[in-house]
């Protein structure tokens, strides 16, 4: 049977600056639907690239005082670094500037112009340089752009034309009869409604400026960027050439695009294809914008969210997950540091790390680290087999109608039941009684299951993190390489081996301290363990098998330090930074006692410090060391000395 196929695609994006969030979340979008039909047996391809020509982006050159080939070379280089680091699995990235595409985007043209869909004529009105559109005299009222709200250029030109009045009655005759062409709805009924307003021939060529395609023929005209960029989804598979790649994926499955460029993609687009005589796309999707303060984030305004330090803080697979969960898909949201590093902690570190490291950490202890035999006709197989068809089930129709917050809601709605099952359980008591052991068995081998069957469906969106628990439940596999018939319960294998069940997916970070800057490097939060987790484990853990042994201890160098000077770091609350002895050589050590200790009044002091500590940097400054103090109620530090007549470097044992 041949395989079913999937074309999607993004925007490609101007040059004009570097990527933010809005960038980021169209084509992290676009990669958890790409994996998504991948996992459920698609043949995906995945198109993303660069907007690279156009009066916009020769502007931008231009006070850079650098060719726009240039600007482009440059700025084209942070998105081709970005994706990658974000798990993005595009197919193909295409520069506009490339000769496949200008060949391509030229013959479309021309091919217009011949039959007489274009004709020559002259323009006289308002241009938006930043949305690169030319607007008619109602829309440019108060020489504002209605969209971006910049000031608008005149533009009085010779002007090819694009008969788009013709089709505005074929356009509105296809919604008709392809209701699932435009989404969201309400996005379709705007779309309908423009049109119904009439259509207006468009300009598709400007004389003005040289950065762009030239029309054939008539090389002063350069033809309209948006002409230009929108043949970027067919000169990408081959257009106008019939290669297999345009066979098999024209038309595409789905044009993800933000609300910003909607008229363009679902108006102007589906002319030119039907004045082409090529089938339409089958979707177009418009989503909503990440709005900061009350605006959209965009290059051109300034306000935007980058995405690096999120990646550098909280991994890849945490941003992706944040930006699919917290936006309902087509709608508008808001971007906030609170709002991630809250769901960071509740969703990711609780709910995902701890069934995790629970069930693993369980396995590793009462079944020495192998998946055990379940009893399958234990009702609580029995039951948790069906609670997680269910999710699958309204997962897969989630995705299926690109509700992609929704597929996650179902998933953590999952995750809650089996913590509370785990709670519920009791496994730990189990473990006490041996007569017990068949329903520790099933209990864990369920938990186990049910996180290899997790890792799955979240394997769009966390590709990362996916794998990470796949390898320690033993598995050498690729999630990616998985498909959905995987996901039938029961197929985990009892007796495989899990390997390194110790360490916590997620590491929590102290919200209140990364959001008042006070821990800013990356990495710095990825040690620390909080009280509550560690409550949890000791709960779950019933007492005394979580001990270490007197090895594990002396790994910890602990010795005692005098502090030489002291003095707060600027710009913080909180922190202090120290010289201080170890006897035989000394150290910079940075620590958040500023509340409860003035500098002063720590110089000649003795403290205790952990000095095999891999160095790390508080507010940029760093720390070869960890002072010890006993932490009180609130947090609040009480430092630890030696009796009189210790010394600097003496080790504590
Ligand atoms: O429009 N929120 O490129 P562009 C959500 N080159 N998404 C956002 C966003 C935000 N605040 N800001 C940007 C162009 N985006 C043209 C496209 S396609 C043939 C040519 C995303 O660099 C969203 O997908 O201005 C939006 O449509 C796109 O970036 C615009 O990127
Ligand atoms: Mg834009």
């Amino acid at each position: 049977m041949e395989k079913r196929r999937f074309y999607v695609t993004t925007p490609i994006y101007y040059v004009n600056d570097l990527p933010h969030i809005g960038h980021v979340y169209t084509t992290v979008i676009a990669d958890v639907i790409a994996r998504y039909k991948r996992l459920m047996g698609f043949d995906v391809y995945f198109l993303t690239g660069t907007d690279e020509h156009g009066q916009k982006v020769e502007k931008a050159a231009e006070a850079d005082g650098i060719k726009p080939i240039e600007l482009a070379d440059k700025v084209v280089e942070n998105y081709l670094n970005l994706w990658p680091g974000l798990s993005i699995s595009n197919n193909d990235f295409i520069r506009t500037t490339q000769p496949r595409h200008e060949k391509g985007a030229a013959y479309l043209f021309k091919q217009l112009l011949d039959q007489g869909d274009i004709y020559l004529d002259h323009y006289k009105g308002m241009y938006c340089v930043s949305c690169e559109a030319f607007l008619t005299q109602t829309q440019a009222k108060g020489g504002k752009c209605p969209d971006c709200g910049k000031p608008l250029e005149e533009v009085e030109e010779e002007s090819y034309f694009f008969r788009l009045s013709k089709y505005e009655k074929k356009l509105l005759a296809y919604y008709e009869a392809h209701p699932e062409l435009i989404q969201p709805e309400h996005r379709r009924n705007e779309v309908v409604s423009f049109v119904k307003g009439g259509l207006k021939d468009l300009s598709v060529s400007r004389t003005s400026f040289k950065w762009g395609i030239p029309v054939p023929e008539n090389e002063k005209h350069i033809i309209y960027v948006w002409l230009d960029a929108l043949s970027n989804y067919l000169t990408a598979l081959g257009y106008p050439e019939d290669t297999e790649l345009y066979r098999n994926f024209w038309p595409a499955d789905l044009h993800l695009i933000g609300k910003d460029i909607l008229r363009f993609h679902a108006v102007y687009w589906p002319a030119f294809l039907m004045a082409a005589g090529l089938p339409l796309p089958k979707t177009i999707f418009a989503h909503g914008w990440w709005l900061k303060d009350k605006a959209k984030m965009s290059k051109s305004v300034g306000n935007v969210v980058r995405p690096q330090y999120l990646v550098e803080d909280f991994g890849a697979d945490a941003l992706r997950y944040f930006l699919v969960r917290e936006m309902v898909f087509g709608q508008d949201s808001s971007f906030s540091d609170e709002a991630f590093v809250g769901r960071f902690n509740s969703d990711l570190v609780n709910d995902l790390g701890n069934l995790v490291s629970r069930t693993l950490g369980m396995i590793d202890r009462y079944c020495e680290g192998k998946i055990p035999e379940p009893d399958v006709d234990d009702d609580r197989y029995r039951k948790m087999e069906s609670r997680i068809k269910e999710c699958a089930v309204n997962w897969e129709s989630h995705f299926d109608t690109y509700q992609l917050h929704k597929a996650m809601e179902e998933v953590w709605s999952l995750l809650s039941d089996l913590n509370k099952f785990i709670v519920g359980q009791e496994p730990w008591v189990l473990a006490k009684d041996e007569s017990k052991r068949k329903e520790l068995d099933t209990i864990l081998y369920v938990l186990a299951e049910a996180a290899r069957l997790v890792a799955l469906v979240i394997s769009p969106v966390m590709p990362v993190k996916s794998q990470e628990i796949w390898n320690r439940l033993g598995f050498d596999a690729k999630v990616e390489n998985c498909v959905v018939s995987m996901m039938r319960f029961g197929s985990l294998k009892p007796g495989s081996v899990l390997k390194d069940s110790k360490e916590h997916l997620f590491a929590r970070v102290d919200a209140k301290a990364y959001l008042t800057g006070e821990q800013t490097e990356p990495g710095k939060n990825k040690v620390e363990k909080t009280k509550k987790q560690s409550k949890v484990e000791e709960k779950s853990e019933a007492g005394m098998d979580n001990l270490i042994t007197i090895d594990d201890f002396m790994k910890v160098q602990l010795r005692v330090a005098k502090i030489l000077e002291a003095e707060k770091v600027e710009k913080s609350k909180k922190l202090i930074k120290m010289k201080v002895s170890l006897g035989e050589e000394e150290r910079q050590i940075v620590a958040g006692i500023a509340l409860q200790y003035q500098p002063e009044d720590l110089v000649g002091r003795q403290i205790i410090v952990v000095a095999n500590l891999q160095p790390a940097k508080l507010m940029g400054i760093e720390s070869q060391g960890m002072l010890l103090a006993a932490s009180g109620e609130d947090g609040a530090p009480f430092l630890l000395s030696a009796d009189e007549g210790s010394k600097p470097g003496f080790r504590i044992k």
